[in-house]
Order: structure tokens, then sequence, then C-alpha cells
């Protein structure tokens, strides 16, 4: 044996000699004797597949490495001349003297070098086919990702929300549906008040209905801690009204409730002021006129100075330059006292106003019917 032959390793040896003469190992154990004789060796002899002419043997393996061209391929070859049952791995596991083995171990580790290198080629020569195939062409216009936008309601809506967040006031998220007691009893509506009836109001059944209006929030808020109390409730209320271009049976509306010692109609109206302002501009005055609410005493009504003409007169104000902005009034002392609380110890103010007649007017928006039909051509203009 040459180079990385082993020189008196009796089995290697053996084991070349026999496999060079082209016997199978089988017949090289038969030639040997009975089995039970020269075990050892004829252990070795069938590990030792070929013979281990290391040089030819690297040679070989360098040229199979060489010619892999596949990741499979270079798998294949690789299993081939340095897997767990190739000749050079049996050799090695034969050894029994230093230099073969240094020697058997430097071959394995060029072979292991040349893979190594080889898979390096190939991976980079897979990872360059792949950038080349599969490319992107960064100039072909992309697919067009419309961003949506918010419902002019719900941008109202946070105008309020933040004007009254801005005051220290709580927001409040309370239930649509709603029962008599909450909804009218405890409000103070007389009991033949014409929104108890089932042609205007939307009951589940006797006792339930979908909320009229936000104001039952007051209620719940009153019952749920004690003043002092600066909350404003959002949400859907529902009337059965006819769909015109001004009424829908769906809005939405604020509540605000103010609860503490020695609040006057004079803290409502700075309290609305700000608000109006927030949601139509600096230059907003307001004005209160008298009217009636079942849980108010006094109940007014508050106008908007006209944010299209600036108060100046037009369609819009229907040339009065002003604009009704919904209800309000001093809490009504039957309520506090519905609620367990001491009228004379406690005062209040409320106010409720339409949220989508807010955004008709902060947008130009004409009719009511647009915030309800999913149109997008509508929807997003905001
Ligand atoms: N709830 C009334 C409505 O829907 C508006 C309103 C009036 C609310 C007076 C109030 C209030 O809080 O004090 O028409």
């Amino acid at each position: 044996m040459a180079a990385a032959a082993m020189p008196g390793d009796s089995h290697l040896a053996v084991a070349a000699a026999a496999t060079s003469g082209g016997q199978s190992p089988g017949r090289v154990r038969a030639g040997l004797g009975p089995a039970g004789r020269v075990r050892g060796l004829t252990r070795a002899v069938r590990r030792q597949n070929a013979p281990m002419d290391a040089q030819a043997y690297e040679s070989e393996a360098l040229a199979a490495i060489e010619g892999a061209v596949t990741a499979e391929q270079l798998d294949e070859v690789r299993v081939r001349y340095l897997g767990r049952k190739s000749e050079l791995k049996q050799a090695l596991r034969g050894v029994r003297d230093r230099d073969s083995g240094m020697a058997l171990n430097a071959t394995r580790e060029r072979l292991e070098a040349a893979v190594d290198s080889k898979d390096a080629e190939i991976s980079a020569g897979e990872l360059e086919r792949a950038l080349a195939q599969e490319a992107i062409d960064v100039t072909l216009p992309g697919e067009e990702r419309r961003l949506g936008t918010l419902h002019p309601a719900t941008l109202t809506r946070r105008v309020a929300e933040d004007a009254f967040l801005g005051l220290g006031y709580e927001i409040v998220d309370d239930r649509e549906v709603e029962t008599v007691h909450y909804n009218f009893d405890q409000l103070a509506f007389p009991p033949a008040h014409p929104t108890r009836s089932p042609r205007d109001t939307f009951f589940l059944d006797d006792e339930r209905l979908l909320r009229t209006e936000t104001s039952p929030s007051q209620i719940h808020t009153m019952e749920a801690k004690p003043p002092p109390i600066y909350m404003v409730s959002l949400g859907r209320v529902y009337r059965r009204d006819e769909i015109t271009p001004t009424r829908f049976p769906i809005f939405h509306q604020f509540e605000g409730l103010a609860v503490d010692r020695h609040i006057t109609l004079a803290d409502l109206k700075g309290t609305l002021l700000h608000v109006m302002r927030a949601l139509y501009g600096e230059e907003r005055q307001v004005r209160f006129r008298t009217h009636y609410f079942p849980f108010t005493e006094p109940s007014i009504e508050p106008d908007v100075s006209c944010p299209i003409c600036a108060g100046e007169g037009c369609r819009t104000c229907k040339h009065t330059g002003w604009i009704e902005m919904g209800g309000a009034g001093m809490v009504d002392p039957q309520v506090f006292v519905n609620v367990g609380l001491d009228p004379e110890e406690w005062t209040g103010f409320a106010f409720g106003c339409g949220i989508e007649r807010a955004a008709q007017l902060r947008h130009g928006i004409p009719e009511i019917r647009p915030f309800w039909e999913n149109d997008l051509r509508f929807l997003r203009q905001f």
C-alpha cells in the first residue's frame, strides 16, 4: 500500500490483498477458513469492503466531488466517500497505529474541505439562480390598496369626545337596549308622554325597548357612583320615524351630565360654548331659548351661531343666523330624588345633541340619509 497505507496493520494488509484480487468479502472469509478461527480478521475484512489505496481513493473522491452539480449529488458523494459506511471510515475504525491513522485523517480532512468548498459553490450558484429567476421587477406599478377613512359621524364624535376630555369629563359607553324604567320613569316622563307609545318607540316587549335618547345614561351614572359627576355618553338612539332627508330612525347623540355643588346655568352655557367652538370654530356664539324637557328645570334649547354664514343668515339657518343644537337644562329635583340624591345638596345640568346633525354642519352635508347608506362615493370624501 502506498502513502496512506498502514504498514504493520495486518488486518488492512490482508483485506487489501484479499479484495484487490477481486474477491468479495464472503469469498475472502471462506478462503480464510472457519469464521470462528480468525474472527478478528474476518470482521476487519467485512468492514474493509475495498482496497484502501488512500491516494487512489482521494483522487477518485475529489473527482466525484468536483463533478457534483447539485446539492443532492454532492450529498451522495459525501455519503459514499465520507459517510459512516464509507471505505475511509471503515479503514479509520480499523486503524491500529498512529502514522496510518494520521494519514487517513489527513485524507478525510482534505475530502471534507473539498466537500465544504463545493457545497459553498453550489449554494452560491443556487442563490444566484434563484435571485435571477425570482427577481421582482420593482419598476412595475404596484397594486393600489386604498386606505379606509373614518365615518363622518365617528369623526365628529371624536371631536366632541376630545372637547369633553379636555374639560375633565369621563366618557361613558352605555346600553342601547333599555327599560321603560330607565328610558322614561327615572327621567320623570309623565305617564301619558307620547314617546312612551309603541308608535314612537321600538319596543322589544312590554318592558324593554331600544333607547330613544342617551339620557338614561344620566340615571345609570348617578346610580353607579356619588357626585361630583362630569360625564358624557355617546352612542346610538332609535326612534320610529319615517326616513326623510332630515330624519332617520337610527342616529347618534352625545349626552352630558354634571352634578356637583353650586352648579348654575352659566356653567352649562360655558360648557356648551366650549364644545360648540370645538365643533364649529372659535368664532361661534351660543344662545339659550326656553323649552321643556321632563327631566330638567329650567329646560332650554341651545342655539349656536350659524357656522355656514357666521350668523349673517342663510338657507341652512333659515335666515335666522342661529341653529338649534339639541336640548339641555338644570337637572330636575325629581330626577335627583329618583336616584337617591338630595336635591337640596346637589345641583347639576344636562344636555343632549345629535351627532349626525353636528357632522352635517361641520362638513356641509345637506341630508342625514347618506350617513346610513354605506355609499363609498360619500364615505370616501372624509
Ligand atoms: N334627550 C333629549 C332629546 O333626545 C335631549 C336632551 C334634552 C338631553 C335635555 C338632555 C337634556 O340631557 O337635559 O331630545
